[in-house]
C-alpha cells in the first residue's frame, strides 16, 4: 500500500498550476470535459519535480509508493498530489472516486486499464500504455479501473489532480480489485 501524507501539504504547489486547474473546474463542466481540460492545463505546466518535493521525499522508498499531496482547494473541488515510485512498485488495480489527470514528471510508468468480466468476478486487460516523462492521461468514471507499475530501472515522479477532497478522503481510490486477471 502506499504511504500517503494527504492529510497534510508537504511538497509546493505551483500557484500558476493550481490557478490555472481552478479556472477549469469553476466551469462546472461534467468530469470527462473537466478531467480533458485539467490534463491540457497539466500538459502545459509540467513541473520539474525538484521545486514540487523537499529532497528527502523525492527518493522515495523501499516500503512502497509514496503519495505527497502538494495543493487541497479549500472548497473541496480539487487536491494536487506527487507520486514517487522506487523501480517494481507498484498500484493495486483500483478505481477513482472522481475525475482523476497524471502526469510523468521523471522516469516511466506502465499503465494498465481493465474491464470487469464473467460476471464481474475476473478482469480483463482492455489496453496498456508505457507513459514517458511528459505523458498526460485524463480518466474520468466509470470505466478507470487501472493499476501502474514503475517499470523503469530508475525512480518515477508524477503529479495526479483529482476531482475530490483527499485532504479529507486519505486518498481518491473508490475500491480495489483483487480479482483474476483473465
Ligand atoms: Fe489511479
Amino acid at each position: 500500500m502506499p504511504l500517503t501524507s494527504t492529510d497534510q501539504v508537504l511538497g509546493t504547489c505551483p500557484q500558476a498550476l493550481a490557478q490555472a486547474v481552478r479556472a477549469e473546474v469553476r466551469r462546472g463542466l461534467d468530469w470527462q470535459q473537466t478531467a480533458e481540460l485539467v490534463a491540457v492545463t497539466l500538459r502545459r505546466r509540467l513541473p520539474d519535480p525538484a521545486t514540487i518535493l523537499p529532497p528527502p521525499l523525492l527518493g522515495g522508498d523501499e516500503a512502497g509508493y509514496q503519495s505527497h499531496l502538494l495543493h487541497a482547494e479549500p472548497d473541496g473541488s480539487f487536491s494536487i498530489s506527487a507520486m514517487v515510485w522506487l523501480p517494481g512498485q507498484q498500484t493495486p488495480v483500483h478505481d477513482h472516486v472522481a475525475w482523476c489527470v497524471t502526469g510523468v514528471l521523471q522516469g516511466h510508468e506502465h499503465e494498465e486499464i481493465f474491464a470487469l468480466t464473467d460476471g464481474a468476478r475476473a478482469l480483463r486487460l482492455v489496453t496498456r500504455s508505457e507513459n514517458a516523462a511528459g505523458t498526460v492521461s485524463a480518466f474520468a468514471p466509470p470505466g478507470d479501473i487501472h493499476r501502474v507499475r514503475n517499470t523503469g530501472t530508475s525512480i518515477a515522479i508524477s503529479m495526479h489532480v483529482y476531482g475530490a477532497d483527499i485532504s479529507r478522503l486519505g486518498n481518491s481510490i473508490r475500491r480495489e480489485y483483487p480479482l483474476p486477471i483473465r
